[in-house]
Order: structure tokens, then C-alpha cells, then sequence
């Protein structure tokens, strides 16, 4: 007798068809919809007795009583010893002292804009603000807040460390939703997910139906998908009045987006942290005494050109050893960098003192200074493995009774990530070594000294040469200070920068947006998916809109690989593309690879290009690491350099087996562990979309054709193809774009002074000062006629011309024919169709 709303009629229906063993009328459909579903179980329902009274029930009755409930709950759990430690802990942070203020602006505006220094309790603090004031009103259970991070990590951490806070599971009110990982459940009431994972449900549900908050967290990392996100929410707004947007940054920049969200209140978070003493280049090496003498030996990498660290240095000699720095300083001019371009900064390279510099302060702090955890800043992964497996050869450093080193990154498993964030046992010195991810979106709190590098990994892009540029460059002031600021988090901390002071004043205050500096293929993908209209168009209200010609170059580009038709809109290898979260040409290869039947050896080629190189090539043992990786590479190929180095690990891979191959060969174990699991989430995403059947047989199958394999890498790669020109004694390699080109020096094709090949497709080409080519494959005429650009027909022409471009420059006589006729036969097959 008791009339529900007809939303909840059918959750009880088939809660009673389960109760009575039958399927009711139309459960199929309900079930399917159901995740939408987050007012109530009805479970929780029929647990409810007022509400089961006889007569009518609204809706609102219904919500409110769950509110009430959620309330009640949080209550009991506050008034627990460890809730009350967990408020105590809570309400000691800056951000809560702002509570009201903050709320306060979100109820009056639909934008607003909240900085305050990291550690201030943001990312924490405000969505539970948020939550808390709507489960006190009368809509609370109604509330769906999306929380949105930059990285996988963070929102996981967070979900986690916010669940721990009130006291519940994760998962239950709060969750996470990040790629190919999740945990919510139908009372999740606020969500942190990857900003990738919202521009995704952005594409089923363009009006975020049902969300009623938006927090867009580290929005002053100026991310290419936090940008883009800004410009739908923008769009977004006048159609869902009562949605909210809150920005939140870590740096003072606030201006720039209020402005752009027409002058949207900024709430400013005073913060604390104790005080952090901070020592140069130069306070450095003084402070730890270490000797420094002159290093004749130049390397590759220009590493240790000027100075080596000898560890042993008697005191007494001190007062010499500080002039032989100031000596040494003055000798690479270091001070006249003030006054220079940031550019002309590159000339003072840490990774000259690099390394070696870090394990000495490294040792020196084991040994002498208090307790406290390290966590030292490097540019990226490759950076880390390296020094990781170098620091666990060390006698101190590498002693796990004494020291627990440990890697802080993007793509960093579970099981690994917490492991940073525990305290260790006494006695045992803690030891992160972290990218620039700890630098304002994760809070490790026990850190008292900071390494700071003075590099991070950044892309660049060249537009007018159509050239990105990934290398580590100088950080910004901003970052350099984000930086010091971890180690001051729970008592007075120290920070070493491994640069002179001079070079820091000649930093840029701020980074510039990463929209602006890479080449954006991925993004104009997803503004077609998105069906946002036209690219140029949308991109051009960014809240920095990148250059005309880096829009059309990406536009181009993505012509050419058949991912658009020439109307600019999406062929259906481009609607496939826009699923795979990867470079579309790593999405190319993987579905061709699909197609033909010759996966496995194309997951571990992206999975290895995702991770970046595996290889090591430590500076002492070069030769040795060479002589390995020649071992893998019989063929000309990088690529398939790495799928048999990675096959090798496989079949080693048993406990110390797997380290012992990894040791011998100069690979990376991190890497190759990396590779296994990306392999994994590759081949899952590609059975979701129906590219493969779930026959695990196929994805065993080590035996493939070696020509195809090339072809198919050649099919992603093209256009970034590059012509072998042989003269007398050597080839040189040339593209249309830019020239002569040279190989990246760990390549197997720079090995040889001649390539028996007309090509090499690359997949990567970096400027430095000249232009080089990472990771190339050399393949045939026949293979690049085929299965260079897109097979899909509306592009099919333009392509055939594009190609016949290429060809026709580089072509020798006897190929052009070959070409020629073969182009023939193909625009017929094209026609006849
Ligand atoms: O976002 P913001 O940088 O302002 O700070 P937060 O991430 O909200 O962190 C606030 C405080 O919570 C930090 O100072 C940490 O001490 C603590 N926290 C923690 O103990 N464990 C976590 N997983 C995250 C934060
Ligand atoms: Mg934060």
C-alpha cells in the first residue's frame, strides 16, 4: 500500500522479483541504467520503516531521510577516538580556517577560484567542505561531486586519504575512477577521477546530467586536458545554471582564470609551513665538504665534464676545496647568467655534476643529519630507474638495513605507491625519488630535505618546423619554490637546488601551458569525438589559444594518418583511435596489429615507446651496454630491439632469473615490469572495443612474421618517415622537414655507417641543436608504399599524393617506376570500389 515515487517503483519491483526468485518485467533495461542510480538502495529502503508507511512517499522524503542517515553516521564516527584525531588533524589545517568563506562564495557564484600553497588541505579539505554542507542541507544525498586530477596517483591517494578521514570504506560515499581502475559504488556521493576520465563521460553525457559540483584540482599546471576541460565547463555553464565550477591552484596565478571566467571570486588559503633553509650550488659544497677535482674525461652526455666528487675529502683541505669550486664557477661563467636569455641556460647542464653530486649529499645526509625523510627531484622515469639501480649498488645508500629507496611517478602501481607514503621503522632513513608529481599533488608528509635537480621532462613544439621537442629544460621560479616547500611540512626542513643561485634568478617565473607547447594531435582528436565543432574554432577560445599553424599542422597530420577525412571529420580508423588513450600512432599500430593478427609483439612495441627506453647505458659501462643491446638487434629495428629484449625478460622473468637477464643486458627491471602491465591494459582496452576475441592463445603466440611486424610499425609511424641517402662511406638520413637529421646515439641503426634500407620510419624527432631521430625502424619501398598513411578511402587520394610527394623527392629511378605503377593500380582498386 505504500505508493513510491515511480523512479524507486522499479528498484523495489526487482528487489522483490529477486526476494520471490523471479525476473520482473523490464529488469534488464533497469539494471543497465542503474549505475546511474545513487538516491537509495532499496535495501536501505525497506530498512527504513517511516518511509514504509502506509500512504504516499515523495521523493524529497526519501532524500532528506538519507542525508539525515549520512549525518548520523558521520557523528558517531566523529565522536570515536580515532575521529576525533583524524578532526583534530583536519581542523589544524590552513583551509579549514577558510571553511565558511569558502562555502559561502560556492553558494553565491557558479565559479569560483581557490589558491593556496600545497599541503594547505585543498584537495582534502574542500570537496569534504562541499560534501558536509550538502548532506547538512536538505538535498545532501542528491550531491554528485566530481573531483577531477591530473594524474591516476593522486586521485587514488586522495579518495583513499579523504574515505580514511571519515571514517568509512573506500568507495562507499567517497571513490575513484581512473583509467581501467575504480572504486565506486551507488552512495558515492563525491568522485575524484583523472581529468582524462570526465572529458570521457563528457562524451556520453554532455551536460554532466546529475553532477552538481566540478572541482578541477592543479589547475595551475596548465595541462592540455585541464585547459581543454575549462573551455567545455565554460560552454557548459549558461545550460546547467546550478552546476558548480571550483578552480583550485596551488600558485597565486589566480587572476588569469577568474578573468577568464568573467571575473569569478578568488578565495585565497593563507598557509603555513615551517621554515626551510636553502642552500645553492655553491652553499652546497661547501656545506658538505666534499672535494672537488678536475674531470678531463668527456662523455656523451657532457655529464661530470668539469668536476668530479671524491668522497674522501680530509677537512683540512677545505678552505682549498671551496676556492676550487668558486674557481670552477667562475670558470663556466656563471654569473653573467642573470643577465641571459633562459635559453642560454642550457649551456649550464646539472647532469654535469648530476648523479655523482646527489649520492654524495645523499651519503652526507645518511650520516649526518637527523631523522627525516629525502625526496629528491629528477626529470623523469628514465632519470630515476637509472639512478635507482645505481644507488642500490652502493655500499650506504644501497644498505636496506639503513636506507628505504624508493621511486615517486606517474605510472607507478599500487602496491609501489603506498609504499612513500608510510613512515618507515626507526633507524631506517627513507628515500623518494620522485618527478615532478611530488611536487604539488602529492604530500609525502614526513619530508625534511629536498633535492631539487632543477629539471623537468617538458615537451616542446616547433611549429614552424612541425618539430616536438621532449627535453629536460629548466623549471620555473614558481616550481623551484613548489619544490623547496615539501620540506618544510611537519619541522623545519632544508632544500638543496643543484644550481648556482645566479641560474635561478634567470629562470622564467612561470611554465608555459602545455597547450601551447606540444603538437596537438590527441586533443583536436578528441574535440571531434567530442563533436564540439570546429578545431580551430574551439581552440581559439582557450585561455591561451595556440598558433594557428600548430592547430593546422595537427590537423594535417591527422589527415594524413586517415584518422580525419578531408572535411575534418572523423573516419571510423579516427573514431577508434579516440578510444585508444595513447598517440594516435601508437593507436594505429596496435589496431593494424589487431586486425592482422600479429599483436603480441606490437603491444610490447607501444607498451616499451610508453615507457620509454628500457635500455640503460651507464656512463662507465657503455661499451659493455652496447655490445648487449646489439645482441637484440640483428635487423635495423629499435623497435624490434625492444620486443625481443622484453621477450627475453619473459621467459627469465622467475624471481632473480629476471633481475640476473635485466643485469646482463643492461635493462631496466622497473621498465620491463612496466611494459608487462601496460601489455596487459593495451590488450583489455582493445578486447573491450571488440578489435580482439578473448582468446588468450593469440595473445601467447610469440611466433610472428618479422616483415610484418615492420609493416605495421611503418603503418604507424608514416608520415614521420626519414630517406637513407648512401654516398661513398656513409648513409645520410634526410626528411623533408628538416634536412640531414642524425640518429639519437642509442640507437641500433647509428651503430652501422650503412643502413641497407631506402628508409627509416621514426617515431619520435627531437631538436637539439641538430635534429635526431629516436627509435626509427628502416624499412623497404614495398612496405612504405603500402602501408604508409591511412587505409581508409575518403583519405586514400590525398594520401597517394602526400606519399608520391615523398617519393618523388628522395625516389631513385628504378623505385619511382615501381611506385608509380603500384600508385596506378591503387587509385584504380580505389575507383573500381
Ligand atoms: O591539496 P593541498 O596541497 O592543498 O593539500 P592536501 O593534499 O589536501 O593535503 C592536506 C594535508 O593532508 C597534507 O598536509 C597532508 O599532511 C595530509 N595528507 C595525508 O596525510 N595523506 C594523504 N594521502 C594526503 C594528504
Ligand atoms: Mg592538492
Amino acid at each position: 500500500e505504500v505508493i513510491l515515487p515511480p523512479r524507486l517503483q522499479r528498484r523495489v519491483e526487482i528487489h522483490l522479483g529477486q526476494y520471490i526468485s523471479q525476473k520482473p518485467k523490464g529488469m534488464d533495461a533497469f539494471s543497465r541504467s542503474s549505475s546511474n542510480c545513487s538516491i537509495a538502495t532499496n535495501e536501505w529502503l525497506f530498512e527504513q520503516p517511516e518511509l514504509l508507511t502506509p500512504g504516499e512517499v515523495s521523493m524529497e522524503k526519501i532524500i532528506w531521510r538519507k542525508s539525515q542517515q549520512m549525518q548520523e553516521e558521520q557523528l558517531i564516527w566523529q565522536q570515536s577516538t580515532e575521529g576525533r584525531e583524524m578532526m583534530e588533524f583536519r581542523s589544524s589545517l590552513p583551509a579549514y580556517k577558510e571553511k565558511d568563506a569558502i562555502l559561502s562564495a560556492i553558494s553565491q557564484n557558479q565559479v569560483v577560484i581557490i589558491s593556496g600553497e600545497t599541503g594547505c588541505g585543498k584537495t582534502t579539505q574542500i570537496p569534504q567542505f562541499i560534501l558536509e554542507s550538502e548532506i547538512n542541507s536538505i538535498r545532501g544525498a542528491m550531491c554528485s561531486i566530481i573531483c577531477t586530477q591530473p594524474r591516476r596517483i593522486s586521485a587514488m591517494s586522495i579518495s583513499e586519504r579523504i574515505s580514511a578521514e571519515r571514517g568509512e570504506k573506500l568507495g562507499d560515499t567517497v571513490g575513484y575512477k581512473v583509467r581501467l581502475e575504480g572504486m565506486k559504488g551507488r552512495d558515492t556521493h563525491l568522485l575524484f577521477c583523472t581529468t582524462g576520465i570526465l572529458l570521457r563521460r563528457l562524451l556520453a553525457d554532455r551536460n554532466l546530467k546529475g553532477v552538481t559540483h566540478v572541482i578541477v584540482d592543479e589547475i595551475h599546471e596548465r595541462g592540455m586536458n585541464e585547459d581543454f576541460l575549462l573551455i567545455i565547463l565554460k560552454d557548459l555553464l549558461p545550460r546547467r545554471p546550478e552546476l558548480r565550477l571550483i578552480l583550485m591552484s596551488a600558485t597565486l596565478d589566480a587572476e588569469l582564470f577568474s578573468s577568464y571566467f568573467g571575473g569569478a571570486p578568488m578565495v585565497h588559503i593563507p598557509g603555513f609551513t615551517y621554515p626551510v633553509r636553502t642552500h645553492f650550488l655553491e652553499n652546497i659544497l661547501e656545506r658538505t665538504g666534499y672535494q672537488l677535482t678536475p674531470y678531463n674525461q668527456i662523455d656523451d652526455y657532457g655529464m661530470e665534464k668539469m668536476w668530479k666528487m671524491s668522497k674522501q675529502a680530509p677537512r683540512k683541505r677545505k678552505s682549498q676545496l671551496v676556492s676550487a669550486v668558486e674557481e670552477a664557477l667562475k670558470a663556466a661563467d656563471f654569473k653573467d647568467y642573470s643577465a641571459q636569455t633562459q635559453q642560454s641556460l642550457s649551456c649550464w647542464n646539472p647532469d654535469c655534476l648530476g648523479f655523482n653530486l646527489i649520492e654524495c649529499l645523499l651519503c652526507y645526509i645518511c650520516e649526518n643529519e637527523r631523522p627525516g625523510a629525502v625526496l629528491v627531484f629528477l626529470t623523469g622515469w628514465e632519470d630515476i630507474s637509472s639512478l635507482k639501480d645505481k644507488l642500490q649498488g652502493h655500499l650506504l645508500v644501497g644498505d636496506t638495513s639503513r636506507v628505504l629507496l624508493l621511486a615517486c611517478h606517474g605510472s607507478m602501481a599500487s602496491e609501489e605507491q603506498k609504499l612513500i607514503f608510510n613512515k618507515p621503522e626507526d633507524g631506517i632513513r627513507k628515500i623518494v625519488l620522485a618527478t615532478n608529481i611530488a611536487e604539488t599533488s602529492i604530500t609525502i608528509n614526513d619530508v625534511v630535505f629536498v633535492i631539487d635537480c632543477g629539471k623537468a621532462k617538458e615537451t616542446s613544439y616547433d611549429a614552424l618546423n612541425n618539430t616536438p621537442c621532449l627535453l629536460p629544460s629548466w623549471i620555473s621560479k614558481v616550481s623551484a619554490r613548489q619544490r623547496r616547500g615539501r620540506a618544510g611540512r611537519v619541522q623545519p626542513g632544508e632544500c638543496y637546488h643543484l644550481y648556482p643561485r645566479c641560474v635561478y634568478d634567470a629562470f622564467a617565473d612561470y611554465q608555459l601551458p602545455e597547450i601551447l607547447r606540444t603538437p596537438l594531435q590527441s586533443i583536436c582528436l578528441q574535440i571531434k569525438s567530442l563533436k564540439l565543432g570546429s578545431i580551430s574554432e574551439f581552440l581559439s577560445r582557450a585561455l591561451q589559444s595556440p598558433e594557428y599553424l600548430a592547430v593546422q599542422n595537427a590537423i594535417e597530420y591527422l589527415k594524413i594518418i586517415g584518422a580525419l577525412d578531408e572535411t575534418e571529420n572523423l573516419t571510423v580508423l579516427g573514431r577508434y583511435l579516440t578510444i585508444l588513450p595513447m598517440e594516435p600512432k601508437h593507436g594505429k599500430m596496435l589496431i593494424l596489429g589487431a586486425i592482422l593478427n600479429c599483436l603480441d609483439p606490437v603491444l610490447s612495441v607501444v607498451a616499451a615507446l610508453s615507457v620509454r627506453d628500457p635500455f640503460l647505458t651507464p656512463m662507465d659501462k657503455k661499451d659493455l651496454a652496447e655490445a648487449a643491446k646489439a645482441q637484440f638487434s640483428r635487423d635495423y629495428s629499435d623497435h624490434l630491439a625492444l620486443v625481443r629484449a622484453f621477450e627475453g625478460w619473459k621467459v627469465a622473468d622467475r624471481d632473480l632469473a629476471g633481475y640476473e637477464y635485466c643485469w646482463k643486458n643492461f635493462l631496466s627491471v622497473q621498465s620491463m615490469k612496466a611494459i608487462d602491465s601496460l601489455r596487459e591494459e593495451f590488450y583489455s582496452l582493445l578486447k573491450d572495443i571488440g578489435l580482439v576475441d578473448s582468446n588468450p592463445t593469440i595473445f601467447n603466440t610469440w611466433s610472428y612474421d618479422e616483415h610484418l611486424l615492420r609493416a605495421i610499425i611503418c603503418y604507424g609511424l608514416y608520415p614521420g618517415i626519414c630517406s637513407v641517402v648512401h654516398n661513398e662511406k656513409t648513409s645520410l638520413l634526410k626528411t623533408m622537414e628538416d634536412g640531414q637529421v642524425l640518429l639519437y646515439y642509442n640507437s641500433v641503426n647509428a651503430r652501422d655507417s650503412r643502413i641497407p634500407y631506402p628508409w627509416l620510419v621514426f617515431n619520435e624527432k627531437i631538436k637539439v641543436n641538430s635534429v635526431f631521430l629516436r627509435d626509427s625502424t628502416a624499412v623497404s619501398d614495398s612496405v612504405l608504399v603500402l602501408f604508409g598513411g591511412g587505409i581508409s578511402e575518403g583519405v586514400m587520394d590525398g594520401h597517394l599524393k602526400m606519399l608520391g610527394g615523398y617519393l618523388e623527392f628522395y625516389m631513385e629511378p628504378a623505385t619511382a617506376k615501381l611506385y608509380q605503377s603500384l600508385k596506378r593500380e591503387l587509385e584504380e582498386f580505389i575507383q573500381t570500389k
